[in-house]
């Protein structure tokens, strides 16, 4: 577990085009929800949903989620209101970063099913209009792909120039001294050719060489490979390491170490990330998917700097990333309504009307659930965040599990990490493990995800009390809230369209205004262990004199309040809909 977004500060240091052939594989994408109105993009009214393919659900029992799996379970997403899910790279691969080193870019790993399990899933996907994302790891490949194989087998070989190679440093060493995300030098000696390749992730993980046309060429063939296959766009995996400085030029140290190290200082990823080159090359990326309409969507794992960055990403000409991902509240630490009233804002100042990505728990972050939980109240607080994610002018990303309250389960003992980077760094690092366990089904034997005698991590103590089917019979649980809250979105002009505004300071209650002309809302979230008042600003509020509740985490909807005075319980998360004329 990378304790309070450590990852992501270690990461950090055209539409117009004619449509290709229909392949026999492609579906017709699915029609936009109900609820969607307008001519909006259909990602901009969409609730996502992350799927982590090893742990959603197991259908043969290897204790390792499938394709298979997620297809059993559409009707579950339909239900709970998710629009698009993004499943996590299931591209043959060695593992070794779960996935995100790929040895074949156009086919499924065995562990994971089949091509035609994977075309059957779009369709059933599409037929109950959800949409289907899924990882793009292009950064680097694994080093078993048959690129990197012949790129190390001489230093003549044709593909020789497809990753990054380069002579020892005079006097022998690595090139220089960038390091690697996952720790120690990112230069490996390859002693058959006697030069090193370069790899921002493990030594497992060579970056491809993005200034090799051929290499451009060869990626955009895969992608217009799973474009064909029907997939409605991408996540684009560590977009912000594409291009490496030329002339190699030594990144500053900052003076901190690294956690669980005691000679590796932490390092500002000055000339290995963030390269101008990166940028026009996301345009390019676009073109690719343009050509197959514009309903295909580019999703960046974007990690900008400073928030201001942000910006870059969508294009100069909003010709690059439509959906680029914005990680302010998923580093957030604590529950702390100063904070994300001030990470929202800052957010709605940069992206100007854009959509934004937003998203309180991933795959290589601690979850939101204890992260932001106060230990006591921490059901209440999931209720919270989810109205957050769902009324906040953004588009929301939930990662499995959310709706159900899933724990970050960190490995106990050093003989149980399974993530590289956690055993590298125990015990200052945990890896990752902690926010990957199984999906929680039942109260049942290993949760109802698997029928293996174990599953690959081990399931939650949580799970006997936080799992689908019991949640589901509990009119009070996170997972009926979460329906709710989805329902309610999808039903409101204001919350799928409507403009944004902060109302007042409070140091405890994080209050906003989400408005169209025909309907105006109140949102208020109580960030603290105290009963709290919002009083509107007349000034400042347009919806009128009088309230009525729509839904709270906390009381049943409804009931009628005075703008003058709307008292809020402990943790309290509520949408009030001004009445019209009052
Ligand atoms: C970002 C992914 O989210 C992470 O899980 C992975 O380890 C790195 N990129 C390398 O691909």
């Amino acid at each position: 577990m990378f304790t309070g977004g450590v990852l992501a500060e270690l990461l950090l240091s055209a539409a117009g085009c004619t449509m290709p052939p229909a392949s026999p594989h492609a579906d017709p994408p699915p029609p936009a929800h109900p609820g969607a109105a307008g001519d909006a993009p259909w990602w901009k009214h969409a609730v996502f949903y992350e799927i982590y393919i090893r742990s959603f659900y197991d259908t043969n029992g290897d204790g390792i989620g499938d394709l298979n799996g997620i297809t059993a379970k559409l009707d579950y997403l339909a239900e709970l209101g998710i629009d698009a899910i993004w499943i996590t790279p299931f591209y043959p691969s060695p593992q070794v970063d779960f996935g995100y080193d790929v040895s074949d870019y156009e086919n499924v790993d065995p562990e994971f099913g089949t091509l035609a399990d994977f075309d059957r899933l779009i369709a059933e996907a599409h037929r109950r209009h959800i949409r289907v994302i899924t990882d793009l790891v292009i950064n680097h490949t694994s080093d078993q792909h048959p690129w990197f194989r012949a790129s190390r087998s001489s230093r003549d070989n044709p593909q020789r120039d497809w990753y990054v190679w380069h002579d020892p440093a005079p006097g022998g060493g690595p090139p220089n001294n960038w390091a690697s995300a996952f720790g120690s030098s990112a230069w490996t000696y390859d002693a058959t050719t006697r030069q090193y390749y370069y790899h921002f992730f493990y030594p497992q993980q060579p970056d491809l060489n993005w200034r090799n046309p051929q290499v451009e060429r060869a990626m955009f063939d895969v992608m217009r490979f799973w474009l064909r296959r029907g997939v409605d766009g991408f996540r684009v995996d560590a977009i912000d390491a594409l291009f490496e400085d030329p002339e190699l030029r030594p990144n500053p140290y900052e003076a901190r170490l690294r956690p669980g190290s005691a000679t590796e200082h932490v390092q500002h990823f000055k000339y290995n990330k963030y390269r101008p080159e990166n940028f026009e090359e996301f345009r390019r990326l676009r073109s690719v998917v343009a050509e197959f309409g514009p309903e295909r969507l580019l999703i960046g794992e974007t990690y900008p700097r400073r928030i201001g960055e942000l910006r870059k990403y969508y294009g100069e000409h909003d010709d690059a990333f439509q959906l680029p991902f914005n990680f302010y509240l998923l580093r957030q630490p604590r529950l702390d309504a100063t904070a994300f009233r001030n990470k929202v804002q800052q957010t709605e100042w940069v992206v100007r009307g854009r959509p934004t990505a937003y998203a309180l728990s991933n795959h290589d972050d601690r979850r939101a659930y204890d992260r932001l939980g106060d230990g006591l109240h921490d059901d209440r607080i999931a209720k919270l965040l989810t109205l957050m994610l769902l009324t906040l002018r953004g588009v929301p990303f939930f990662y499995y599990g959310e709706e159900i309250g899933m724990t970050t389960t960190t490995p106990e003992r050093l003989a149980d990490v399974r993530d590289p980077i956690g055993r590298r760094y125990w015990p200052a690092q945990r890896g990752r493990d902690g926010e990957r366990t199984p999906m929680q089904w039942t109260a049942a034997r290993n949760a109802g995800f698997t029928t293996a005698q174990r599953p690959w991590l081990p399931i939650p103590p949580s799970a006997a009390t936080h799992n689908v089917a019991t949640m589901s019979q509990d009119p009070r649980s996170i997972l009926r809230f979460f329906e709710d809250a989805v329902r309610l979105r999808r039903s409101s002009a204001a919350l799928l369209d409507g403009d944004y505004r902060p109302l007042g300071e409070d140091p405890h209650v994080f209050a906003y205004q989400r408005s169209v002309p025909t309907q105006t809302l109140l949102i208020a979230l109580n960030m603290s262990r105290w009963p709290s008042a919002v009083r509107l600003d007349p000034i400042k509020w347009d919806g009128g004199a009088e309230l009525e509740l729509k839904i709270s985490n906390v009381r049943l909807p409804g009931q009628r309040v005075s703008a003058a005075w709307i008292s809020l319980a402990p943790y309290e998360a509520a949408v009030f809909e001004g009445v019209r004329g009052s």
